[in-house]
């Protein structure tokens, strides 16, 4: 870590080979916000405009003679604690705020509505910290990605290594951290489930477990939920049922999936029976089209049984549910430990890696057999810097005992929402918890936009619902290490905003 300010206005390449000189609108944004003052002082006075520079590029930086006299008038102009703010918000961004979004906003593609109102650099634990240094307590989990907290140092100390030592090996070669792995990662499953096919991405999890369903049944149909999320790729999405996802890409007309409606059992056995499916994909907590809405255990079970009487396979996509995030009873890492029942396959994710990306398809052996070599392959599945994430991430996850800490927390969030729907009852509707999938809802989608707008005033960050939802709930998926001081924040934090509603 640089310390010194010249430190920070001239890169070290050697130690932060991520990094680049700070930006002109960065030294500008970060003076503004220490010494509001004295900035435009410090600048327009002590910096020539000839002491700019560009290479060629949108950034405009400061040769390194100025960043040298900057360095000279900053510890003239500034008091010590000043200077440390400097070299503290200069160590979390080297790009102003503004200057990240203009890139963002000039070269995405915009496929999804960019979140610009903060932008985060830096984490402890739960807490964010934005480009000017303000923090938030994280109740979105990077969309459930981040179960262990937003920083890792275990993770990163382990990612140098490997990246040192060997950073890319394809999914179809034999390398140690998978072994080292494989060793390890049994003890949090169901024994049945054993047989892993490594991926990237939650959608692409998916996608492979429909084609290795396929492989097995050797029938195309598949039975897929109304108000489900399974993510983005060209299968996942086709089995996704917001239509405002599938008909853009014309997929809404696919003769291989059946949308029935959550909980209906009966819907299952007439596909199965008519023998137009024998598959059927599902999340056990709807959650990102839904607002947070667990399927009954009734149905769960009887889905679990019509699969084996039409000796179909049961697609549990715990992309989202998985790792701890719906235990009720600790040691309950799946939401199928939670509902009592064992999937046929499983598609896991998010924080499979503690953010770093690295998913799977697991499944039991018989329902492996179907997949042949050629059926399928993957460069970057399962690679070693994947694996030791995967590693370090799932062991902490058991060593910190993270399930018992879910229960508890999840107990205190529901008894607090519950209080809070006490004082205003008008507001609050149905509120749903399993774990540390929480929502409550509101009258109106308008009223959860304004809640999740007024919470950041409270230092929340919380869960922003996807625009096409079809409720009215705010969510919450704060990391699984969150503690009951930080429940409490939260909670006061709601009441307070619900207060200005
Ligand atoms: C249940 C579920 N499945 C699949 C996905 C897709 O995961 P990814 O965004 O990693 O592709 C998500 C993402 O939110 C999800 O919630």
């Amino acid at each position: 870590m640089q310390t010194g300010l010249l430190n920070v206005l001239v890169n070290d390449r050697k130690l932060h080979p991520e990094r680049m000189n700070p930006t002109v609108g960065r030294l500008r944004e970060v003076l503004g916000a220490v010494a509001p003052g004295k900035a435009a002082d410090i600048f327009d006075a002590h910096i020539n405009k000839t002491a700019y520079q560009s290479n060629g590029n949108k950034f405009v930086y400061l040769t390194l003679a100025a960043s040298k006299n900057l360095s000279v008038t900053l510890t003239k102009m500034l008091s010590a604690k000043e200077v440390k703010q400097v070299i503290s918000l200069l160590q979390d961004a080297d790009v102003s705020t503004k200057e990240a979004i203009d890139m963002h906003e000039t070269y995405k593609i915009p496929v999804s509505r960019l979140e610009k109102d903060l932008v985060f650099v830096r984490a402890d634990g739960v807490w964010l910290y934005d480009t000017l240094g303000n923090k938030y307590l994280d109740m979105d989990s990077n969309y459930s990605a981040t179960n262990l907290g937003n920083e890792n140092k275990e993770i990163a100390l382990g990612l140098f290594n490997q990246a040192s030592q060997l950073i890319a090996t394809k999914e179809d070669r034999v390398h140690i951290p998978r072994a080292r792995f494989l060793n390890e990662i049994h003890s949090m499953l169901p024994k049945e489930l054993t047989q892993f096919y490594w991926q990237n991405s939650g959608g692409e999890a998916v996608d492979k477990s429909l084609k290795i369903a396929k492989a097995y049944t050797k029938q195309k149909g598949v039975i897929a939920l109304k108000y489900g999320f399974h993510g983005r790729t060209h299968g996942a999405v086709a089995v996704t049922y917001n239509p405002a996802y599938r008909t853009p890409f014309l997929l809404d007309k696919e003769d291989w999936v059946y949308f029935i409606e959550p909980n209906d059992s009966a819907a299952v056995e007439k596909l199965f029976k008519e023998g137009k499916a024998r598959i059927i994909i599902m999340e056990l907590v709807q959650s990102e089209e839904a607002g947070v809405r667990p399927l009954d255990v009734g149905f769960v079970k009887k889905v679990r049984q019509l699969c084996d009487k039409y000796n179909a396979v049961m697609i549990c996509d715990e992309v989202q549910t998985g790792f701890g995030r719906c235990a009720a009873k600790p040691s309950q890492w799946w939401a199928s430990q939670t509902y009592g029942v064992v999937p046929d396959i499983m598609s896991i994710g998010k924080s499979f890696g503690g953010g770093y990306p690295v998913t799977a398809v697991v499944t039991k052996p018989k329902i492996s057999a179907a997949m042949k070599p050629g059926y399928d392959g993957s460069t970057f599945g399962g690679n070693p810097m994947a694996m030791v994430a995967a590693y370090i991430a799932t062991r902490q996850m058991r060593e910190k005992d993270i399930t018992a800490n879910v229960v508890a927390r999840s107990k205190q969030f529901k008894d607090g929402i519950e209080n809070l729907k006490k004082q205003f009852p008008n507001l609050i509707g149905d509120i749903r918890i399993l774990g540390l999938m929480i929502g409550f809802e509101l009258s109106s989608k308008e009223a959860v936009v304004e809640l999740q707008e007024l919470l950041k005033e409270y230092n929340i960050h919380s869960s922003l619902s996807t625009d096409n939802s079809t409720d009215n709930a705010v969510r919450l998926l704060p990391p699984l290490i969150i503690s009951a001081k930080e429940v409490d924040f939260t909670l006061k934090g709601i009441g307070q905003a619900l207060k200005r509603l």
